[in-house]
């Protein structure tokens, strides 16, 4: 009997894992650790929302399998959320699905439509499910940077120049987690032409739409004209309305792409809990405030965090989106390397960080820091690291204030 599986083959041990399980068994200790690692949000969903859950799930009627493809006025409300922020136009019945989350439906949409063998081109370093939905899906995997650059649509010129078979499939999804690298609407313009020139349909991950500072909305890929034509997007209610837990996002765009996910899922799931579905719909179609609450509270987290680390020693680039920072490690203390440094840090400073070469190896000399933590916090762990690094003879120029 093989205990060698052959999916289970293709996935190496979760480095992130290392780190988590120091980190619990830290806790379990009584250590107070600062925790940056993972990107879940600390707060909690509108009351509005909250009490709408609790409304339909009094309701007798309402326990009973949902609909796998989503009910219909949570279809309706995403495609009203396209129209009114992107002025992109959805029809609900057959451009959007929901899903269990925005991961389920990556990872279900590449079981959809990816034979063993498929060449997909995909970030590295990225956000696991970008890379391993497709090796899951028996693909072999071509990285890109996650540069938005001319070194980008350099490498994505040369994968279809010299990568056979062809390159089916281009992942990419900005806000870039771990990077928190952007873009604009020239860069997707390129990217539907190069798709659309070469057969490449286009995966888009946009969980991050409503996390973005100074003043710069991020974009959609679907307000490129005729980008439906090649392109799907993933968009999450987890952070934009601080709903990780709830398990709903939504793939909205090109109707084969929506068609093959739905009919995957339609023999996989019976939809999210109904109450949860009507209190998604609540949150989208209902007063918006949370959405800029959460926008200006991690815009302050981020300036705090960029601040008192700078201060401590620690100069790390202020992101312009996203819930994270993506840290360069102090040059001192770089030949660490990110999994070794981001234990040091645990130990030596209570501050848990994911190390960057668990998102692949271009991930390697960084850490990613998640904005999960008050601002008071922040401050603290800053003189935490200050601490640790001046153990370690890094020079540190000032006392961390606060
Ligand atoms: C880029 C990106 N995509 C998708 C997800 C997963 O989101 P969801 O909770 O909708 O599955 C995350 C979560 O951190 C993410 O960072």
């Amino acid at each position: 009997m093989s205990e060698e599986f052959y999916r289970i083959k293709r996935l190496p041990p979760y480095v992130i894992a290392e780190v988590n399980a120091m980190r619990a068994a830290a806790r379990a200790r009584g250590d107070d650790i600062i925790d940056l690692g993972m990107g879940n949000p600390d707060l909690p969903p509108p009351p509005h929302v909250i009490a709408k859950l609790a409304e339909v799930a009094a309701k007798p009627d309402a326990h009973g399998y949902s609909a796998s493809k989503g009910i219909p006025g949570l279809r309706k409300a995403q495609a009203a959320y396209y129209g009114r922020r992107f002025g992109v136009d959805l029809d609900p019945e057959n451009e959007v699905v929901v899903t269990l989350g925005s991961k389920e439906g990556l990872a279900n949409l590449a079981q959809a439509i990816t034979a063993p063998g498929d060449v997909v081109l995909a970030p590295n370093p990225s956000y696991p499910i970008h890379t391993f939905g497709f090796i899951i899906a028996g693909a072999t995997i071509r990285s890109v940077p996650t540069t938005p650059d001319e070194a980008y649509f350099d490498a994505l010129e040369r994968a279809v120049r010299f990568t056979v078979p062809r390159p089916s499939v281009l992942v990419m999804g900005y806000p870039s987690n771990p990077t928190a690298e952007t873009v604009d609407l020239a860069f997707y313009e390129r990217v539907v032409a190069f798709a659309k020139k070469h057969n490449i349909w286009v995966l888009s991950d946009l969980a991050y739409s409503e996390i973005y500072f100074d003043g710069c909305p991020t974009p959609s890929i679907l307000q490129v004209p005729g980008a439906k034509d090649v392109a799907i997007e993933f968009t999450s209610m987890s952070k934009t309305y601080s709903m990780a837990g709830w398990r709903i996002g939504f793939a909205v765009g090109n109707r084969t792409l929506i068609g093959a996910l739905t009919r995957v899922k339609s023999y996989l799931d019976y939809g999210a809990f109904t109450p949860i579905q009507a209190a998604a719909v609540a949150a989208l179609n209902g007063p918006q405030d949370i959405v800029a609450a959460n926008r200006a509270l991690y815009h302050r987290r981020r300036d705090v965090l960029v601040e008192s680390f700078g201060r401590a020693g620690w100069e790390i680039p202020a992101p312009r989106a996203s819930m994270f920072c993506w840290a360069p490690l102090p040059p001192a203390l770089a030949h660490l390397g990110s999994l070794e440094f981001s234990k040091q840090l645990l130990t030596h400073a209570g501050v848990a960080v994911a190390p960057g070469v668990g998102y692949g190896e271009d991930g390697e000399g960084f850490v990613r820091i998640a904005m999960v933590e008050n601002e008071q916090r922040l401050r603290q762990a800053a003189r935490n690291v200050r601490k640790y690094l001046q153990s370690m003879g890094v020079n540190t120029p000032a006392k961390v204030a606060g």
